[in-house]
């Protein structure tokens, strides 16, 4: 199935990138010895990513009182991780920005940012030790939908329009039609801008998260918070409501193996605990659509 996913990836020559200034600031946040003054020189060393990180910190967002005019400020109110979470959303959606889609972007983002935010809920709820993390993997599951969406644009409408009102996946879809799948495209893409593994590996297994090696827990968290997103949307988007499948079976166990005192709930009762969460994120999931797509 991969060499298919290879052979796909390699064959396009206008992949969109990620700057590498990304790369090593994301790579710096994430190490316990660099100081606050280092990622500031580095952040403004790149004089767009510097804007980026006034822009969005100053946005409704990030609901500051005060207007932040410095970078260094930026990063005392947003914290490392959210820093970093901030310039990779934000570089993502600049990416694909342009790119033309057989389906609609905003639901795509819609339901990204949805799953982002539901991912880092339950994180939280078993005190999983990043929830930052969380959030920001949550949002990139499904980035290998827009490269087949754009690059492969006709049979993708094609393939969407033949799974319409019907209970297949796009995941089984995809695989049909294309011979590979979302979760290999996306896994190509995370190799190519140098994610670290842990987000390689969710992105690979979210529809089969028994796969998963590096961090179980978190492809557990995003396959449930990504089945509920997409069992609450209207039937138009790229995401699908079913009922709980052996994927979804197998994120349970998985989730339950690692926090037990949720076993006793069972599935379909910890699926509408999350209501209340998914309808208190809507307006943040709109704001963040609104600072990432202008
Ligand atoms: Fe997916
Ligand atoms: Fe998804």
């Amino acid at each position: 199935m991969m060499i298919k996913a290879r052979r796909l990836f390699k064959d396009t020559n206008d992949l969109p990138t990620l700057p590498a200034i990304v790369s090593k600031v994301v790579t710096m946040l994430d190490d316990q010895d660099a100081s606050s003054d280092d990622i500031t020189d580095l952040i403004l060393s790149d004089q767009v990513l510097a804007a980026k990180v006034i822009r969005v910190v100053n946005s409704p967002l990030y609901r500051s009182s005060n207007s932040i005019e410095s970078v260094k400020r930026a990063l005392i109110y947003l914290g490392f991780k959210s820093v970093r979470e901030m310039i990779l959303t934000s570089y993502f959606v600049d990416g694909f920005k342009n790119k033309e889609q057989p389906f609609d972007m905003k639901i795509f983002w819609i339901h990204s940012f949805s799953v982002g935010a539901i991912s880092r809920h339950i994180a939280r709820q078993v005190n999983y030790p990043d929830m930052e993390k969380a959030y920001l993997v949550g949002i990139l599951h499904d980035i290998g939908k827009v490269f087949l969406g754009h690059y492969c644009k006709d049979e993708y409408g094609q393939m969407l329009a033949t799974i319409s009102n019907t209970s297949r996946t796009t995941y089984e879809a995809e695989f049909e039609c294309f011979g590979t799948t979302h979760c290999e495209i996306g896994l190509c893409l995370a190799q190519r801008w140098n994610f670290p593994s842990v987000y390689s590996d969710v992105i690979s297994y979210h529809h089969s998260p028994e796969m998963a090696t590096e961090d179980p827990l978190l492809t557990a968290i995003v396959a449930l918070a990504d089945f509920y997103c997409s069992s609450h949307v209207t039937s138009d988007s790229v995401a699908q409501a079913s009922i709980p499948g052996p994927s979804e079976e197998s994120a349970w166990h998985l989730f339950t193996q690692h926090a037990p005192d949720q076993s006793a709930s069972g599935l379909e009762h910890f699926l509408s605990n999350l209501d209340e969460e998914y309808e208190a994120i809507g307006q943040e999931v709109d704001v963040l659509f609104n600072t990432m797509t202008t």
